[in-house]
């Protein structure tokens, strides 16, 4: 199904297609698992914190307060190019869920995210 609305449902759904690329990449997939876990509860978890952090982005709901730059920096060094295999597997997953308005909304803003990140984590490099 193809959504033309950003609402919690289709966050939820965006969650799942982007989380089984991440897991399945050999790049990123490890980095994920030595944070979350392997299991189905951990995962779940870390998809609910992060679709609330997407509805606080984009529709000023939910219930995320936490600190995403200081999460990265905090990660085990890993090249930068791994951003653009985040964002392109991000692009991935909104491409089989959302229309092209919904997913220019969400790659802008995560670009801009990712840029921030980037600037921080390599700034001394
Ligand atoms: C190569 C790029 C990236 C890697 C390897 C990565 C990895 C991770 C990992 C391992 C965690 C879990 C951290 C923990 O539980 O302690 C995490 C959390 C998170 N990531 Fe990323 N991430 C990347 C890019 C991004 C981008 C571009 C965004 C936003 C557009 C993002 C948003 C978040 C948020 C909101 C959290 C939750 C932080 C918290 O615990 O409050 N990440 N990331």
């Amino acid at each position: 199904m193809i959504y033309n609305e950003i609402n919690k449902e289709s966050i939820d759904k965006l969650m799942n297609i982007f989380y089984d690329k991440i897991k399945a990449d050999s790049n990123l997939g490890p980095i994920f698992k030595s944070k979350i876990g392997e299991s189905k509860e951990e995962w779940d978890k870390h998809k609910d914190k992060i679709s609330n952090f997407w509805q606080g982005q984009l529709l000023r709901q939910g219930n995320y307060s936490g600190q995403p730059m200081k999460a990265h920096i905090d990660l085990p060094p890993f090249p930068q190019e791994f951003f653009s295999i985040w964002l392109n597997l991000f692009s991935q997953s909104l491409d089989i869920i959302f229309d092209d308005n919904c997913k220019s909304i969400f790659l802008k803003r995560a670009q801009m995210i990712a840029n921030s990140f980037q600037s921080m984590i390599y700034k001394y490099h």
